[in-house]
C-alpha cells in the first residue's frame, strides 16, 4: 500500500489488514471498539484537566501495556503534563498472573512533592496495581492516584480506590490497545476477547 492509498482507506480498513478475524483464530469478539475506546479517553482527559488545574501532573505508564492509552490521554488532557514509564513483571508470557511482581524499570523522575497519576492498563487481580501504589507511596509525593483503563469487576480482594475508569469488562482474557499475548496484539486498534486454543 502506497502512502496516497491509506490516505483514503475506509474506516476499518487498518484493523482488517494487521489482523484478520477468519485467519486468526485467537482473535475473538471485540470487547470495546476504537471508537469507543477514543470518545472515553476524552471524558477521562476532561476530568483531570479539571481536577489537576493549576498543577503539572506526573503521569506514570507502566509498561508495556499502558503505552498506548497514556499516549492519548496526555493529549486529551489539557495542562502541561510529565510522563515516565515503570516497567513491572507479573505474568511473563501466560495468561495467568504468577502472583509475582518485580520492577523490570524504575522511574527516572524523584516524586517527592509531585502531583502523581498511575496510568494503568487493565486492573485484573490488582496485584500489581498494590504493590505500585505501595511502591510509591514510599517516595513522598504529594498526591497519588489511578487512572485505569479496564477494570475487570469483582476479581480485586481490596477496594483500590481508583481515581479514574474507563470501562468496566467481564473477566475474559482480552487483547488490544497495548495489551498482548506473547508480545502479539498490541497495535490492535481496539480491545477484542483472545481465544486460547
Ligand atoms: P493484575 O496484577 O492481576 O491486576 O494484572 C495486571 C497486569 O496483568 C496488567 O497490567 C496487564 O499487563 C496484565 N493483564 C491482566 N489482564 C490482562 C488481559 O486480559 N489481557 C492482557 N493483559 C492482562
Amino acid at each position: 500500500m502506497t502512502g496516497t492509498e491509506s490516505l483514503s482507506a475506509e474506516p476499518g480498513a487498518f484493523e482488517a489488514a494487521v489482523y484478520s478475524r477468519s485467519e486468526d483464530p485467537h482473535l475473538g469478539a471485540v470487547v470495546v471498539s476504537a471508537e469507543a475506546l477514543q470518545g472515553r479517553i476524552s471524558e477521562l482527559g476532561a476530568a483531570i484537566t479539571r481536577d489537576y488545574a493549576g498543577r503539572v501532573p506526573l503521569l506514570v505508564g507502566v509498561l508495556k501495556g499502558a503505552c498506548f492509552f497514556l499516549a492519548d490521554l496526555a493529549r486529551a488532557i489539557e495542562l502541561p503534563v510529565e510522563i515516565d514509564f515503570m516497567a513491572v513483571s507479573s505474568y511473563g508470557n501466560s495468561t495467568r498472573t504468577s502472583g509475582v511482581v518485580r520492577i523490570v524499570k524504575d522511574l527516572d523522575a524523584e516524586l517527592s512533592g509531585r502531583h502523581v497519576l498511575i496510568v494503568e492498563d487493565i486492573v485484573d487481580s490488582g496485584l500489581t496495581l498494590s504493590y505500585l501504589k505501595r511502591n510509591l507511596a514510599a517516595r513522598h509525593p504529594a498526591s497519588l492516584d489511578v487512572v485505569a483503563l479496564l477494570v475487570k469487576k469483582g476479581l480485586q480482594p481490596v477496594d483500590l480506590q481508583l481515581k479514574y475508569e474507563g470501562f468496566e469488562i467481564p473477566p475474559d482474557f482480552v487483547i488490544g490497545y497495548g495489551l498482548d499475548v506473547a508480545e502479539r496484539y498490541r497495535n490492535l486498534p481496539y480491545l477484542a476477547t483472545y481465544v486460547e486454543d
